[in-house]
């Protein structure tokens, strides 16, 4: 069996930090989210995997390099363009030949990992499984409809109006009977070949689809609002340990402080990360807050929040819920006269802090 990770696209919700970097390599407690699946994929007892790849494709290619640091052989696959999902099982083609396959989106995150499915479907190798879970707000997912006994019946792509709360989690099984469905499809109204469409032309031409609706933890960190959050579920189930420098500074609770790191006159108040090499001085870095690798903060305060490597902030008071790029330099903004500018509706009640 061979695994085939998606990391190509765009990243439009994360712009603008996708601008310039993959989004599979923003890092959840200063690791690329992406490597929580490869390291998924390498449990559950794969070594062949593709890497499907777009425009950040030299950025992928360093970091994960030949996947021996996994595991795991890597044969990265050039998309020229970010076509759909179904389409990166198209250009995947030759490198699959006959063998069977787990999609895993490089996005995704699942706590639990991936070993108990592939052994389910490695038993009764039907010829698509798919995983599903219960969202709040499924019309940004693609959603399915079971039958009474629980079969799939339809599945669409981001539907207006949803027909189930189940969405599709970014984790695909298929034996090479999918070949055949891609191979038909035309695009989506979105313009994509979509990989629901490609199971649901299973479906319809009689092929077995299972379907297992997983209640662990699972996110799409395609936006910054779910990135935050597994980056603070991560945080909180990480072992404490200070391999870095403290003075004249508290650390309370569960805080990681990485080799080289310095902390001075600073308060820490755990889940957090402080990275490599970063200085944090006169500064309060609250719970469920990654600081990257050398990064510089300095009389300020941040919580909840994920800082990329070599970012600087100085003086700025209090940052939270922000996610802020690599090489980014946050200062203070010279005193100009502050103004409020309102419209507000009648029998209106405002506060404002003078
Ligand atoms: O996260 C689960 C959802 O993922 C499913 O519920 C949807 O049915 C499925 O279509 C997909 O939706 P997204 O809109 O979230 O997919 P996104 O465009 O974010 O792409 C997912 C990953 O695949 C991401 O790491 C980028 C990569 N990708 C995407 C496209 C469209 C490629 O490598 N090539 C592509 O052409």
């Amino acid at each position: 069996m061979k695994a085939l990770v998606l990391a190509g696209g765009s990243g439009t919700r994360l712009r603008p930090i996708t601008h310039t970097s993959a989004k599979q390599l923003v890092p959840v407690a200063n690791k690329p989210v992406l490597f929580y699946g490869l390291e998924a994929i390498a449990e559950a007892g794969i070594q062949e995997l593709g890497i499907v790849v777009g425009d950040t494709h030299a950025e992928i290619e360093a970091a994960v390099g030949d996947g021996s640091a996994f595991g795991l052989q890597v044969t990265y696959l050039r998309q020229d363009r970010p076509l759909g999902l179904a389409h990166a099982v198209l250009i995947a083609r030759d490198y699959l030949g006959d063998d069977d396959f787990v999609m895993y989106l490089g996005d995704n995150f699942i706590v639990g990992g991936i070993t108990e499915i592939v052994g389910e479907f490695a038993g009764s190798r039907p010829d698509a499984q798919i995983m599903l879970t219960r969202v709040g707000d499924p019309s940004q997912f693609g959603v399915a409809e079971l039958g009474p006994d629980g079969a799939v019946v339809r599945l669409e792509e981001k539907p207006k109006r949803p027909k189930s709360d189940l969405a599709l989690v970014g984790v695909y099984l298929f034996t090479p009977a999918v070949h055949e469905a891609v191979a038909e499809l035309k695009p989506s109204w979105r313009g994509e070949l979509e990989i629901t469409d490609a199971v649901q032309w299973l479906v319809d031409h009689g092929r077995k689809v299972e379907s297992t609706v997983i209640t662990g933890y699972w996110k799409d960190t395609g936006n910054v609002t779910d990135m935050l959050e597994v980056n603070r579920l991560v945080l909180e189930s990480m072992t404490p340990g200070v391999a870095g420098e403290c003075s004249g500074s508290e650390l309370i609770g569960r805080v990681v402080v990485e080799p080289g790191a310095r902390i001075e006159r600073s308060r820490v108040v755990g889940p957090a990360i402080i990275g490599a090499g970063a200085h944090v001085s006169d500064s309060y870095v609250g719970p469920f807050t990654s600081i990257g690798a050398d990064c510089r903060l300095s009389d300020s305060e941040i919580e909840y929040s994920i800082v990329l490597p070599r970012a600087s902030i100085s003086g700025v008071g209090r940052i939270e819920a922000s996610l802020i790029g690599h090489d980014v330099e946050v200062t203070p903004a010279p005193n100009t006269p502050r103004a409020h500018r309102l419209v507000l509706g009648d029998h209106s009640k405002v506060q404002i802090s003078s």
